[in-house]
C-alpha cells in the first residue's frame, strides 16, 4: 500500500470527500416557498403552513400535539417552562451535548446539573442520572445525541420514581426510533431543531415541540406568544397571562420544511444503509469502534462518531495523542474528521464562572441553598469519549453519508492509515497534545 499522505504519499482521495450542499433544495421546495409568498398569507393570523406542519409532524412523531417555534433552543426553553421548572429548580442534562441542552434551562432561571454519559452510546447514563437527583430536581433533558435514541425507557422509569418531567432533546434525531416508537413521543415533551443543518431542515432557523399532553402544549404556546392565550378565532385580547417571548416560526420556513419532510424517510434509509456499510468496513480494524446501535434502536446518523483505542490497535500511546495522530493522517488522505463539543458542558466558561443573568442568578439568587458547582473531572466517561472519538465529515450534518462512495472512501482512508500504525506512532510523538478542556481559554 502507498505511503501515508501525511508523509508525502498519494492520498486515498484525489479530491476531498464529496459533501453535498445541505439542505438539498429541489424544485418542489422552491415551489412550496414561492406558493406561500404568492398566497399573501405571511402573518401568523392567516397562515396555513405552520398549522399544517404542526399536524404533519405530530402525525409523523406519533403525538397528539405539535407546536412550531423559531429555533430548537426556543423549543427546549418552551419545554422547560411548560414542565413547570422555575428559579432555583435543578434540571439534569448530559455533560456531552450541544450548549442549548443546558442553556435553555438557564433561560428559565433554573440550574443545570450535569450527568455522565454511557461510553458506548454517548447518551445519558440512567444510573448516574439517579445518583445526581436531589430534592430540588424537577426535570431531565434526555439528548438523542447524533441521532441515536437515548435509553428513554430507563430514564423514564427513574423519572417516575422521583416525579421528574422527561424532556427529549431530539434536535439531532428526527425519525430515530426505539422498537418502532419515534423520538419526540417517548418522554413527556420533545424538542426538535429544524435549523438548516439538521436532518429535517428549514431554510434557516426553526424548531418543533411535541407532546401528548395538551396542558403542556398550552403552557408552551403562551410562552411562544408574548404570554397571551393563542387564538385565531375572535378578536385578539392583547392580554399577557404570563411571561412570554416571541418564538413564532414564519409560514415560508414552514412551507420549506413541509416539502423536505416528504423526503425525510428516504434520506434516513440511505444514510442508514451507508453508515452500516462503513461500520462493517471499520469493524475489521482493531482499535476502531464504529457507532453502536442497540437492538430495536433506529440510529439516524446525524453525525457518525467513531472511537479509537490505542491498546486494541497495539500502539503504546495515550489515547488523546493517538486520536489526534489518526485525525491528522486520515484528514491528509482527504477525509476530514472533526471534533464536536470538545469541551464538556460543565467545562465551558459559562459554567466555570457561573455567569448566567449576573449577580449570581440563577445559582445564588436566593431560590436555593444548594451550591451547584461544575468540575469536568466529575464526568470521567464524557471526558473519555471526547478524548477518544472523532466525527466523520467537515460539516455537522448528514450530507457526508448520503453518498455510498463517501462511505467507501472513508473506509478506504481508515484502512490505509491503520495499515501504517508505526508511522502514525512516529507522527504522534511529535505532537504537543493537551486535552481541549485543559487548554487556556482566550477571553475577549
Ligand atoms: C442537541 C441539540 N440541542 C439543541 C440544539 C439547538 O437547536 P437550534 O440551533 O435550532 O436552536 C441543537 C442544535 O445544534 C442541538 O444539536
Amino acid at each position: 500500500m502507498s505511503a501515508l499522505a501525511l508523509l508525502g504519499g498519494r492520498p486515498v482521495l484525489d479530491r476531498e470527500l464529496d459533501e453535498s450542499a445541505w439542505p438539498l433544495v429541489e424544485d418542489a421546495d422552491v415551489e412550496a416557498v414561492v406558493a406561500t409568498l404568492r398566497s399573501g398569507r405571511l402573518s401568523w393570523l392567516d397562515d396555513t403552513e405552520v398549522p399544517a406542519l404542526e399536524r404533519e409532524w405530530a402525525s409523523y412523531v406519533g403525538t397528539s400535539q405539535c407546536m412550531a417555534l423559531n429555533s430548537g433552543t426556543a423549543a427546549l426553553h418552551a419545554a422547560v417552562a411548560a414542565a413547570g421548572v422555575g428559579p432555583g429548580d435543578e434540571v439534569l442534562v448530559p455533560a456531552l451535548s450541544f450548549l442549548a441542552s443546558a442553556t435553555s434551562v438557564l433561560h428559565h432561571q433554573a440550574i443545570p446539573v450535569f450527568v455522565d454519559v454511557d461510553p458506548g452510546t454517548f447518551t445519558i447514563d440512567p444510573h448516574d442520572m439517579e445518583a445526581r437527583i436531589t430534592p430540588r430536581t424537577r426535570a431531565v433533558v434526555v439528548v438523542h445525541l447524533h441521532g441515536l435514541p437515548a435509553d428513554v425507557d430507563r430514564v423514564a422509569e427513574v423519572a417516575r420514581r422521583h416525579d421528574l418531567v422527561v424532556i427529549e432533546d431530539a434536535a439531532q434525531a428526527h425519525g430515530a426510533e426505539i422498537d418502532g416508537r419515534r423520538v419526540g413521543s417517548l418522554g413527556d415533551i420533545g424538542a426538535f431543531s429544524i435549523m438548516a443543518g439538521k436532518n429535517l431542515p428549514t431554510a434557516g432557523e426553526g424548531g418543533l415541540l411535541t407532546t401528548d399532553r395538551p396542558e403542556l402544549r398550552d403552557r408552551a404556546e403562551m410562552l411562544k406568544m408574548f404570554g397571551e392565550r393563542a387564538t385565531t378565532s375572535g378578536p385578539r385580547e392583547y392580554h399577557a397571562l404570563t411571561l412570554g417571548w416571541n418564538y413564532r416560526l414564519s409560514s415560508v420556513l414552514a412551507a420549506f420544511t413541509r416539502s423536505q419532510l416528504l423526503r425525510l424517510d428516504r434520506h434516513i434509509s440511505t444514510v442508514r444503509e451507508n453508515a452500516d456499510h462503513l461500520s462493517t468496513i471499520l469493524a475489521d480494524l482493531p482499535g476502531l469502534s464504529p457507532p453502536v446501535e442497540p437492538a430495536g434502536y433506529h440510529h439516524v446518523y446525524h453525525h457518525y462518531r467513531l472511537r479509537v483505542d490505542p491498546h486494541e490497535a497495539g500502539v503504546d500511546l495515550p489515547v488523546g495523542t493517538f486520536r489526534r495522530a489518526i485525525q491528522d493522517a486520515v484528514t491528509a488522505e482527504g477525509v476530514p474528521l472533526i471534533e464536536y463539543q470538545n469541551r464538556p458542558l460543565p467545562g465551558q466558561v459559562l459554567f466555570q464562572r457561573r455567569e448566567g443573568y449576573g449577580r449570581g442568578c440563577p445559582w445564588t439568587c436566593g431560590h436555593t441553598d444548594r451550591d451547584v458547582t461544575y468540575e469536568p473531572e466529575d464526568y470521567p466517561r464524557t471526558l473519555d469519549v471526547i478524548r477518544s472519538s472523532l466525527l466523520v465529515g467537515r460539516r455537522l450534518c448528514m450530507a457526508s453519508l448520503l453518498r455510498r462512495e463517501n462511505a467507501e472512501r472513508v473506509g478506504a482512508a481508515f484502512t490505509k492509515v491503520f495499515s501504517h500504525l508505526d508511522e502514525v506512532r512516529d507522527h504522534a510523538v511529535t505532537l504537543d497534545y493537551q486535552d481541549p478542556w485543559l487548554e487556556e481559554t482566550r477571553l475577549w
